[in-house]
């Protein structure tokens, strides 16, 4: 594995499945209250946080993750930090990886390339505008744990092509999975993400395709996924993104077109009566709440695999 977690698209086939079997080991450990299996894993080791925007799963789950391994956690409030009066973040990077033995850091996308190029410390992509690896990280466990093979799956996110759809259609590249992108025209995921995830989905046997139409986009869907229309930092569009998107709901009706065991997920949080509505995102198909608690056991395999004794499967 490299030094940082950044994106899904560093990570080989082997590696992802290596994190996914690792966090249903440690998921079945907490679920039997097996956990002095794993409780002194950390022990002794601090995990730094930068968040620069909001955050309830993320955050959480990796606090809670860190702790229940023995670790602790710091909460870097750039705000109070010399960050705030101009001090580079590579002269912080440089220091604080003195104090810490990881970071996860969730900000702009150049924020965190910048940190992680100077950081001599594992440092961990917790969501930029371009890529959210441990939550996608997460959502192959959920839609494994569903019963479905990544083979021939056929998984459509329908919304706007940013972060989540990137990190998606990598993941989908990487695992030979049927992806279809479904956003309004001028909401598509960069031309860049496409082509690096159809070459590997040539070499996989997946394919990655984009189109505009919901209903006929996840006509025998196995995975349908959505997320907010307005992300963070797109606060002052949001009229025209609601107007944008409106034909974008996953609801009852879209669902009649997927498959009658197709499942739904959203990474949260969710806009009720937006993107998708309480009817779907509560319903039958969702597992969506498994998705979310699947975090904190996903962010523990990553914390162990990256943070932990396991230097020899580290690639430096
Ligand atoms: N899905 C996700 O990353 O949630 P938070 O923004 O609450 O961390
Ligand atoms: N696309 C969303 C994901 C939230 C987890 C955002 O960036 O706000």
């Amino acid at each position: 594995m490299e030094k940082n977690l950044i994106s899904i698209y560093d990570l080989t086939v082997r590696e992802i499945k290596e994190i996914l079997e690792f966090a249903i080991d440690i998921k079945k450990k907490h679920l039997k209250g097996q956990e002095v299996l794993t409780s002194g894993l950390l022990k002794g080791k601090i995990l730094g946080l930068i968040f620069q925007k909001p955050s309830t799963r993320t955050r959480v789950s990796f606090e809670a993750g860190m702790k229940q391994l023995g670790g602790e956690t710091i909460l870097l409030d750039i705000k109070e930090s010399q960050l705030s009066r101009g001090e580079t973040i590579a002269d912080t990077a440089k220091v604080i990886s003195k104090y810490l033995n990881g970071i996860v850091v969730r900000g702009e996308h150049k924020f965190l390339l910048e940190f992680a190029k100077h950081a001599l410390i594992p440092v961990i992509n917790g969501l930029t505008e371009v890529t959210h690896p441990c939550q996608i990280l997460s959502d192959l466990l959920t839609i494994s744990e569903s019963g479905k093979n990544f083979k021939n799956l056929k998984l459509v996110f329908v919304g706007d092509g940013n972060n989540i759809c990137n990190s998606l259609m990598f993941a989908a590249g990487k695992l030979g999975i049927d992806f279809i992108a479904c956003c309004p025209a001028g909401y598509e995921p960069g031309a860049q993400i496409i082509e690096k995830a159809t070459k590997d989905a040539k070499k996989s046997g997946g394919s990655i395709d984009l189109f505009h139409n919901p209903a006929q986009s996840v006509k025998d869907a196995d995975v349908i996924y959505t997320d907010t229309w307005v992300s963070m930092g797109q606060e002052t569009e949001v009229k025209k993104r609601l107007h944008d998107f409106k034909p974008y709901q996953v609801n009852k009706e879209l669902l009649k077109y997927a498959k009658q065991d197709c499942v739904v997920l959203h990474c949260l949080p969710a806009h009720r009566g937006q993107e998708i509505t309480s009817e779907v995102l509560d319903g039958k198909n969702s597992i969506i709440w498994e998705q979310a608690e699947n975090r904190l056991h996903v962010q523990k395999a990553i914390l162990i695999l990256w943070l932990g004794n396991k230097k020899n499967k580290m690639r430096r």
